[in-house]
């Protein structure tokens, strides 16, 4: 029977305000023995994500050592080829903590367990629109912004992973809906195929006078997946009852020294509004309960799943990349390549 070879990217030195392939190094190794209470698994999709940028900057737990020589963490969609795990069984496909390599040996547990994925469950959805992205995106959305139809819902990072799913959903629930986003083509996305209200480009528009403009009376959500001025410029403009949902911070993940953060916390208190960050994965054990209220959405066509594609494990650093960037548009993922046999 032929070995089989593992590539993998290491991590050969801290991203130091940007990412490129440079931080990485590609090598192949040889496929570990799988232990009692492992399993070992052939990932198909990997799921790119800004996270990944702060955790490779600061380590993991934060204030750690970057953790230079290991394999770059990834969320990932993986198909059991070995196991001597209770659990899972070969054929199995997971959701779950895995690598930037073809093959990784787990045990399932980490920040974010692993968990089977329903039969029937496109591989790509179950990595983006149903993996921890489209988890964060609805809880946030019925959770933590607690959402009433007819308010206003303001989301910025509008046209990215979380973004585009939220702001559709938030538009289902009939919501009136206004996504800040970084390109005439991200706008244009989600005036036209997402069906926001109103959408705007914060590169060309003035944020602050646009959000007065389109909304005079106010906002009443404010879902924050970038943070930076846009934060400010929503708070100022928050109604009574008010929520503000902390889900991201993109825009200082690579930053060299802390930036200064909103002046304008006061207006919290005038509106008696609310800010709440919140973790996905804590959402993980309700995860049916989205999955039930996706799916159809999903296989109706009512909410799509936009994906950013790239193929090929070769171009995992062009994908985080892409995110500080901004290119993607809609959830960058990556569908893995054939590994070699040898
Ligand atoms: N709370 C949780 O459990 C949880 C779970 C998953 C993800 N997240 C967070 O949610 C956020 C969105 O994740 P995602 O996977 O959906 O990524 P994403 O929004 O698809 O990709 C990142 C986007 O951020 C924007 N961006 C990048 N650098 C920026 C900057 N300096 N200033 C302003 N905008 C910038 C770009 O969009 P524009 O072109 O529009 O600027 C880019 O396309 C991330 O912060 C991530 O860490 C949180």
């Amino acid at each position: 029977m032929p070995t089989r070879v593992n590539r993998r990217w290491l991590i050969a030195k801290p991203l130091d305000g940007r990412v490129s392939e440079a931080n990485f190094r590609w090598t192949k190794s040889t496929v570990p023995r799988v232990a009692e209470g492992q399993f070992l698994v052939h990932n198909r999709w990997l799921s790119v994500d800004p996270t990944q940028v702060l955790l490779l900057r600061r380590g993991n737990p934060p204030g750690s050592a970057a953790p230079v020589g290991e394999v770059p963490w990834s969320l990932a969609v993986s198909e059991v080829v070995e196991s001597r795990h209770p659990s899972f069984s070969p054929g199995d496909i997971v959701h779950g903590e895995m690598a930037w390599e073809d093959y990784t040996l787990t045990d399932g547990t980490g920040f974010n367990p692993a968990f089977k994925v329903p039969d029937g469950v496109p591989l790509n959805w179950a990595a983006g629109a149903l993996g921890l992205t489209g988890l964060v995106a609805y809880f946030g959305v019925h959770d933590v912004a607690r959402t009433k139809p007819g308010e206003t819902f303001v989301i910025s990072g509008a046209a990215g992973g979380v973004g585009s799913i939220a702001s559709q959903l938030a538009k289902i629930y009939g919501l009136r809906v206004i996504g800040i986003a970084g390109s005439p083509a991200k706008c244009d996305w989600l005036v036209r195929e997402a069906g926001v209200d109103a959408a705007i480009n914060y590169h060309e528009e003035d944020v602050g006078k646009r959000l007065t403009e389109l909304s005079p009376e106010g906002i009443d959500i404010f879902f924050d997946t970038v943070g930076g001025p846009s934060l400010e410029l929503a708070l100022d403009r928050l109604r009574p009852g008010g929520r503000v949902v902390l889900c991201g911070m993109t825009s200082q993940y690579l930053a060299e020294s802390p930036l200064p953060g909103p002046a304008n916390l006061v207006q919290l208190i005038m509106v008696n509004g609310r800010m709440e960050g919140f973790l996905g994965r804590d959402f993980l054990p309700r995860r049916t309960e989205a999955f039930e209220a996706m799916l159809p959405l999903l296989r109706s066509g009512r909410l799509k799943s936009k994906e950013d594609v790239l193929v090929g494990l070769r171009e995992a650093p062009k994908g985080l990349a892409r995110l500080l960037s901004g290119e993607n548009v809609g959830k960058q993922l990556l569908q893995m390549d054939e590994p070699p046999e040898s």
